[in-house]
């Protein structure tokens, strides 16, 4: 599984690079900064997810590469925001100065802007059949809109140091996680051609998927290590965050995290062996470290 991790990865990097080119312009800072950003190195979670979802279904890397890549735009653009100071205010992501410490404040929000507006230009360049391209456009919006990411972040900023329900909890993680997991592995069935039932059993393996991974990523908050994390531990808690672990402990949200992640690997079942990377890809995230 880590040799064809490190082979996604390359093609995606590759894709960016090509989707994101440098320019020696006036405005070369906005390119810099959203190049920055990008290749400072993150996981590639959500496009990985979105390829191996599609081939599992039958489909094309090349195909489903704009959306891949357009995902991973929304995603950085969404880091980059949520670091800024009105929202988390942290200092360090993927393992770098965040953005507005490197490039100021201004040209932060205007790189997380730009990668958002460049998602939608590299998505409707796919060549797709045409009603396709449409309706992943569509999900890709959605998901990062006020109904997914932009609607937890929303509510999670609401949250600060209040006292919130779990059933609240879990909404906020299904919308500013959850959402965008999701429809990473939908795009990755729709661009392939899958059938309605199919799409929607990776909707139900992202949506388990989503939710484990963001109870880790509260765990790795309190207990990760900077260094291998690249993010400064203890944001939540300084901030008064509602996270699993503040609300459950650390025994509780561990637990929590299989029990998700059994629930997104046995939405996977029905794919057989042709899920052997997603699942095992799966149970690696339940450790992960970063
Ligand atoms: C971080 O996502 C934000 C969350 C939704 C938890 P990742 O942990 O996938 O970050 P990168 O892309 O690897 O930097
Ligand atoms: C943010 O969750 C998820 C996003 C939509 C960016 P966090 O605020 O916990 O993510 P990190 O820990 O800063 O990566
Ligand atoms: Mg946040
Ligand atoms: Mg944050
Ligand atoms: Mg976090």
């Amino acid at each position: 599984m880590k040799n064809r991790l490190n082979e996604l990865t390359k093609q995606i990097d590759a894709a960016l690079d090509f989707y994101l080119p440098a320019a020696d312009n006036d405005q070369k800072i906005i390119y810099e900064a959203m190049r920055y950003s990008v290749f400072a190195g993150g996981k590639r979670l959500r496009p990985i997810l979105m390829l191996e979802c599609a081939k599992m279904c039958g489909g094309s890397v090349e195909e489903v590469m704009p959306f891949a890549c357009a995902m991973e735009m929304i995603h950085t653009y969404s880091l980059i925001h949520d670091d800024l100071p009105a929202m988390d205010n942290d200092d360090l992501r993927r393992g770098m100065p965040t953005s507005h410490k490197k490039f100021g404040e201004a040209n932060a929000i205007l790189a997380g802007d730009a990668l958002l507006t460049r998602a939608f230009e590299v998505a409707a360049s796919a060549k797709t059949d045409p009603a396709v391209t449409v309706r992943a456009i569509s999900m890709l919006a959605a998901s990062a809109g006020t109904e997914g990411m932009i609607g937890g972040q929303i509510l999670d900023i609401q949250s600060e140091g209040k006292k919130i329900k779990l059933a609240e909890l879990k909404n906020i993680h299904l919308l500013k996680t959850g959402a965008i997991i999701r429809s990473a592995c939908t795009i990755g069935a729709i661009a392939a051609g899958m059938n309605e039932a199919y799409i929607k059993t990776l909707d139900d393996f992202g949506t388990n998927l989503g939710i484990a991974f963001q109870i880790r990523d509260d765990i790795l908050d309190v207990e990760g290590e900077t260094a291998a994390l690249g993010k400064t531990v203890g944001s939540d808690a300084s901030l008064e965050k509602n996270t699993y672990v503040r609300l459950l402990g650390l025994e509780r949200s561990k637990d929590l995290v299989e029990e998700y992640s059994d629930r997104a690997k046995a939405a996977l079942a029905k794919f057989k062996k042709k899920a052997d990377f997603l699942t095992e890809l799966t149970d690696y995230l339940i450790n992960r470290i970063n």
